[in-house]
């Protein structure tokens, strides 16, 4: 008998899994009390990192050397100009529905211009191309004209954000908060649903590109990845609300109303953080320091301060402190990027990181290199209607 780690009940049926333990993940951990860490370094010690050493760090499990680094910065580089048909093949997707449905297409699509086979090579693959897909989707949808050439020499999110251009932004600004929001959202431990989905589709051996569009369909939801979309439209809506009086007592009372009318609280509450989430906490520095005065920001501030007693007074949410995305979309919002349905697109830019890598460790290294078998968990028959 091997070391028991977690007793099933019935009470742990249709609980979306919570806390079963399923596998091993070697690139992250959510620690309920102090969030998350990438390969053993807490997420505050690497946020102002360069997002290719981040990378480095949760694709090897060790911080690189300066010539490691530089390798694989150039690694990248040489990796990262996607074919012509793939752009090709986004331009000609419709702009109708959620930028998702035309990103999680656009993933397919690369793979059937561009896939290798191998896991290992496909990883890097995607995580050097996935800026210029993600610039070519969001600039098509929004109709800001053709895609900008990429110029990979610039750095990894220094090029992205030159290819996004988004009308009337100072990229530098913008660049700034691009590369924060971009490595606090690589990974979040094995268990979030996007990365659940991509790995459980590649134990089918689906290739990458077709496990991480699924994935992709995963984060889309307002559950998951596009919660930062809906939290930036509830923060301006109180904004809208305090009518130009916001103090802690008045947006106290706003969010006392919600509550008392059972509506929904946004940035609030984590299946597994019981404390606040450090990754809102270091946008929350950030934005005091950067963005200290604009107005949604202020407004995040009380929302803040007065939400988690609030919370308490109303449910017993298990975790009633602010997650990161309370706060992700006001500073993107603050440096220059006021388009809410295109977040959940740049969580996805993001999160292709940590799920591809970690798609590689169960595909390639798990189990002495066999790999993790086929997903297939039991169901209890049930009768209709019982
Ligand atoms: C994430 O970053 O994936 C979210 O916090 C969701 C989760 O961890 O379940």
């Amino acid at each position: 008998m091997g070391d028991e780690l977690f007793t099933i009940t019935k009470e742990n049926l249709e609980s979306g899994l919570r806390g079963v333990p399923v596998g091993y993940c070697t690139t992250s951990q959510v620690d309920p009390q102090k969030g998350i860490s990438y390969c053993e370094h807490p997420i505050e010690s690497l946020a102002f990192w360069e997002p290719e050493k981040v990378i480095y760090l949760l694709y090897h499990g060790e911080e690189p050397s300066e010539e490691q680094l530089n390798s694989f910065k150039g690694d990248l580089q040489k990796r990262s100009n996607c074919s012509p048909q793939t752009i090709k093949g986004i331009l000609n997707l419709p702009r109708a529905g959620h930028p998702m449905k035309l990103f999680c297409a656009s993933i397919l699509i690369d793979g059937m211009y561009d896939i290798n086979g191998n896991y290992r090579e496909d990883c890097l693959n995607i995580i050097a191309r996935i800026p210029e897909i993600t610039a070519a989707v969001i600039r098509h949808h929004a109709g800001w004209g053709a895609p900008i050439p990429s110029k990979p020499e610039l750095g990894y999110m220094e090029n992205f954000v030159q290819m996004l251009s988004p009308p009337n932004t100072d990229l530098k600004k913008l660049g700034n908060v691009m590369k924060l929001f971009n490595i606090l959202h690589y990974d979040h431990g094995g268990g979030n649903l996007s990365t659940f989905v991509g790995k459980a589709i590649a134990s089918g051996l689906e290739d990458m590109y077709g496990s991480l569009s699924g994935a992709m369909c995963a984060l889309a939801g307002p559950r998951h990845g596009k919660a930062n979309q809906d939290a930036l439209e509830f923060v301006q809506k109180v904004l809208y609300e305090s009518n130009g009086d916001a103090t802690p007592e008045v947006i106290s009372q706003i969010l006392d109303n919600k509550l008392m009318n059972k509506k929904l609280v946004f940035g609030f509450g984590h299946a597994v953080l019981r404390q606040e989430d450090p990754r809102a906490a270091i946008f929350f520095e950030f934005a005091e320091k950067n963005f200290k005065d604009f107005p949604l920001y202020k407004i995040c501030k009380m929302i803040r301060q007065v939400g988690p007693d609030l919370l308490k007074k109303h449910s017993n949410a298990a975790d009633p402190y602010p997650n990161v995305d309370l706060i992700s979309g006001t500073i993107l919002t603050a440096a220059g990027f006021p388009y809410p349905e295109y977040f959940t697109v740049l969580f996805g830019l993001a999160r292709i990181v940590g799920i591809a890598i970690q798609i590689v460790y169960e595909r390639c290294e798990a189990k002495g290199g066999k790999g993790t078998p086929i997903i297939r968990p039991k169901y209890v028959y049930k009768p209709h209607g019982t």
